[in-house]
């Protein structure tokens, strides 16, 4: 009797105690599968990789952080956290974390683990992990969560502007177009044509314009857009990042882009664009990357745009 006692002893511990431990548990999973992508900014062959989505995982404080669209992790709601969806998204599905091939895709029972530890409030326990880079806090609505960068900037953009009901963007539904909040209670949108690349021409994408003064994120990668159409985006004065990748846009798509002063990033892969239109960009100093694999842009376009803009990362491949 004493001997089945003390054999059960160690398993009623671990069923009694405060739950999932993180460092033991979760960490050394994510480590595995997800942190090389998602961890601080490094040096490699003279250029420095940055974090996917800005998001970092190697530490509590930028876990809690988020990316830079906001938070991806809510304490005690596994199904509204974005770091544990991920993970859950059938394999095939191009949000699905970690991308196929790149990493081992976690394990039943770790997706498991993962969701309980949420679940339970995501407690950190001790682990702080990476320290570099934590941002003085802000207090944000009375939680201690640091803010990014770009999550300033996001909420700057927000300010005075109204949170549009879904049936405000029903047009845009209605021509193919996905809309989604950057974050549940923000008024910024984010708007992405892909799914309908085929047939979203200048008419279909035209219809964002119900919703113009909302839109930081603009995706129109392989649509029909001409320059004319893209006139549509001089009336977007929040853009923050807008792909215009695989179009047939050349030069005078770029004139209608040259007031977007709050841009990050420009994507301009396999378009037909010329250094002569990139003069166009100089004046957009927040502009941090324009990429130009496969345009028509060459070096001394690039260099002529790096002295206007020192600070932009801009690449030819
Ligand atoms: C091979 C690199 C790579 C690995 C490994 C990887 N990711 Fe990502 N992750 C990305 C890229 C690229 C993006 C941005 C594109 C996107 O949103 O899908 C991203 C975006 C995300 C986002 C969305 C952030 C946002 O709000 O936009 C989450 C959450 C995320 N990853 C979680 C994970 C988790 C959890 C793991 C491990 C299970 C993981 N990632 C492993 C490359 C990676």
């Amino acid at each position: 009797m004493r001997f089945k006692i003390l054999f059960l002893l160690p398993l009623l511990g671990s069923t009694l105690s405060q739950g999932v431990e993180f460092e033991k548990e979760i960490l050394p999973f994510l480590n595995a599968s997800c942190v090389d992508c998602h961890k601080a900014p490094y040096e490699e062959n003279g250029r420095t990789k940055k974090p996917k989505a800005g998001l970092r995982m190697d530490a509590a404080w930028a876990i809690l952080a988020g990316s830079e669209d906001g938070a991806v992790l809510v304490p005690g709601e596994a199904s509204k956290s974005e770091l544990y969806t991920r993970v859950t998204l059938p394999h095939d599905d191009d949000d699905f974390m970690p991308p196929v091939d790149k990493a081992d895709p976690l394990t039943p029972e770790e997706v498991e683990l993962f969701k309980k530890w949420i679940n339970e409030g995501a407690d950190f326990g001790d682990w702080q992990g990476n320290l570099e880079g934590k941002p003085t806090e802000v207090t944000n609505e009375g939680n201690k969560i640091p803010v990014s960068e770009i999550q300033e900037v996001y909420k700057r953009l927000s300010e005075g502007l109204t949170k549009p009901e879904e049936s405000v963007w029903k047009p845009v539904t209605e021509a193919g177009g996905r809309v989604q909040r950057l974050a549940r209670e923000s008024p910024l949108l984010e708007v992405d044509f892909r799914l309908t690349a085929d047939e979203a021409d200048d008419e279909a994408i035209g219809s964002a314009s119900v919703v113009a003064a909302n839109i930081a994120n603009l995706n129109l990668s392989k649509t029909q857009i001409t320059d004319e159409g893209l006139s549509l985006v001089s009336e977007m004065p929040r853009l923050v990042h807008l792909n215009l990748s695989q179009t047939g846009l050349g030069d005078g798509a770029l004139k209608n882009i040259s007031g977007l002063s709050e841009l990050r990033t420009l994507n301009l892969w396999g378009t037909n664009v010329t250094d002569a239109g990139l003069k166009q960009l100089k004046g957009l100093k927040n502009l941090e990357a324009v990429y130009l694999w496969q345009s028509k842009a060459t070096k001394a376009g690039v260099k002529e745009l790096t002295k206007a803009l020192p600070n932009a990362k801009i690449s030819l491949n």
